[in-house]
């Protein structure tokens, strides 16, 4: 007999200890389930089950709207919405505290309208908030329809216990359905962003309708659809860095990555690293670094100002592209690779190689097309729409009204020598932007040594026509501009002496000389 006994408590789904074991277990599958309509569905089975109810409905409220909202009252799949302050589980809301109503409908705060959408008839209703640990009421929890009897204090304990549970599981699910909403908004936007710079770098964004530019754009246009690597040389400024993206950008990579690497900027200890990654550990402190050619797989890696890389790096870099893998900087095994090539440089690699400064088999790799950027000063017919170019950018950017150049000021532009070339004209137009007065860029808003060069073009000196700024004598301007191309043929070539006397067409002591007679030694 004591055995049965024993048994009979065991069996009975409402003793106490086996709520609690039932809410532990209830608890764990809350915690594990993530998304938000399987969770509410789980609360209200489990509360229904455990209480002996028939239904159970769960109430989310919504602060901004004042509105509390079910989806799940079981059997029913539209969401029901209505004032928070009414009903019972507006009171249980108002008052945070459990209600239980034996008979709904003589309750002055029932509200019958549920039971008409859902063709429920509600007897009687046990009610609890969902409160979370910070204690705040984030809807109503409420059983309905006990099957036999009345809802006990025990039930109420139950299912009390039960919501503080649920309520953390929902809070947590309704942060991760946010978390999930904004990740969505995000991928969207970057897919946008993408799009708008794919637009933005193709070779459509390289203007000019010069013959020299009309032949690059073709160039890279024939280029793109292919992997084969692509040399683009020219002077700084001429926008190499610009193409180089256009044909990443109507390339069938672009998808996948571009990686600009300036080799110029990158030390001799930290080539090898940069490059092709360097695993933790390697050297005290060193934390596990990705290399940019591994970054690039799949997309281009461009290798600005490549001629400034050293001998060494160059064989690593060599060998790296005949073999197709990288091996990191204390790696285990080589990662295959699979990149599009481009390089870019001001210098001229077929003289680095005379001296032996740039290995020839490296640039055989790299000049399977070559590009050439016209300087500025070759392209002349093309500086006009470039400055407008700018200034409608630059005005927009700067919030500024300007409508155009006086024609002395165009003039001004179209005669300069530009040494620092399409980004020295970019300068030059948005100083300009901020320097006027008036709503067309006038001659005295440009630079110094524009103005300078512009009194001895021999259009300035036409009869009949006026130059401003002040008259100085031929001797003054010839020696004026001297010393401005002597100070851009040094900054050119980094204060190389011998490469800028060839530049300018003069001795090495003929500079030397040059450069005591102004001063300009240092
Ligand atoms: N044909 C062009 N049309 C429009 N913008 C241009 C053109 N050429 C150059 N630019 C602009 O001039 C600036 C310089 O171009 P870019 O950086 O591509 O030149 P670069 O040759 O790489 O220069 P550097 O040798 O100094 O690195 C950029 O702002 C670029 O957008
Ligand atoms: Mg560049």
């Amino acid at each position: 007999m004591g055995n049965d006994y024993m048994k009979a408590e065991v069996k009975s789904p409402h003793t106490i200890l086996d709520k609690y074991t039932a809410l532990l277990e209830i608890s764990c599958r809350l915690n594990s389930e993530r998304n938000f309509d399987q969770l509410l569905k789980l609360i209200a089975d489990e509360a229904t089950k455990h209480v002996d109810a028939e239904r159970a409905t769960i109430f989310i409220l919504d602060r901004n709207k004042g509105e509390l909202w079910a989806k799940v009252a079981l059997g029913v799949s539209d969401t029901i919405r209505f004032d928070a302050r009414l009903g019972i589980a507006g009171a249980v809301l108002i008052a945070a505290k459990p209600l239980i109503v034996e008979d709904a409908y003589k309750s002055p705060l029932f509200y019958p309208s549920i039971d008409s959408i859902t063709g429920f008839h509600t007897r009687n209703i046990l009610s609890v908030p969902l409160r979370t640990p910070k204690q705040d009421i984030i809807g109503v929890f409420q059983v309905l329809n006990k099957r036999a009897g009345k809802f006990t204090t025990e039930d109420e304990h139950f299912v009390q216990a039960l919501a503080n549970q649920a309520a953390i599981a929902l809070e947590n699910a309704q942060a991760l359905t946010e978390l999930e909403n904004r990740q969505q908004e995000l991928i969207e936007e970057n897919a946008n962003l993408r799009k708008e710079v794919e637009e933005r770098f193709t070779s459509k964004s390289i203007l000019g309708t010069s013959s020299k530019i009309n032949d690059v754009r073709t160039v890279l246009d024939r280029t793109a659809e292919t992997a084969v690597s692509v040399l683009i040389t020219g002077e700084n400024g001429t926008g190499k860095e610009l193409s180089a993206r256009a044909v990443h950008y109507t390339s069938v990579r672009r998808a996948k990555p571009f990686v600009a690497v300036n080799c110029a900027a990158l030390p001799e200890p930290l080539v090898e690293s940069e490059l092709f990654g360097i695993e933790k550990g390697v050297a005290t402190g060193v934390e596990r670094r990705v290399g940019r050619i591994e970054s690039a797989n799949g997309g281009t890696l461009f290798l600005d100002e490549i001629g400034d890389l050293s001998l060494t790096a160059q064989a690593k870099l060599l060998r790296v592209l005949q073999e197709r893998e990288v091996e990191w900087v204390g790696g285990r095994k080589p990662i295959p690779i699979d990149i599009r090539l481009i390089a870019a440089t001001n210098k001229d690699l077929k003289e680095e190689i005379r001296q032996n400064r740039f290995r020839q088999d490296l640039f055989f790799r790299l000049n399977v097309i070559h590009v050439r950027m016209p300087a500025l000063r070759e392209i002349r017919t093309d500086i006009s729409l470039l400055a407008a170019h700018f200034l409608r950018k630059y005005t927009k950017e700067i919030g500024r009204e300007i409508h155009g150049f006086s024609q002395e000021a165009l003039k001004a532009l179209t005669t300069y020598h530009w040494p620092g070339n399409v980004r020295e004209l970019e300068n030059e137009v948005k100083r300009a932007i901020v320097l006027a007065t008036a709503k067309e860029i006038q001659l005295q808003d440009l630079s110094e040594n524009i103005i300078e060069e512009r009194l001895i073009t021999p259009e300035a000196t036409e009869p009949g026509k006026k130059s401003s700024g002040e008259k100085k004598s031929l001797k003054d301007r010839v020696t004026n501009l001297e010393i401005q191309m002597i100070r851009d043929a040094m900054t050119q070539t980094e204060n190389d002496r011998r490469r800028a006397a060839k530049i300018l067409g003069l001795s090495h002591q003929g500079l030397i000389n040059k450069l005591k007679r102004y001063g300009l030694e240092d």
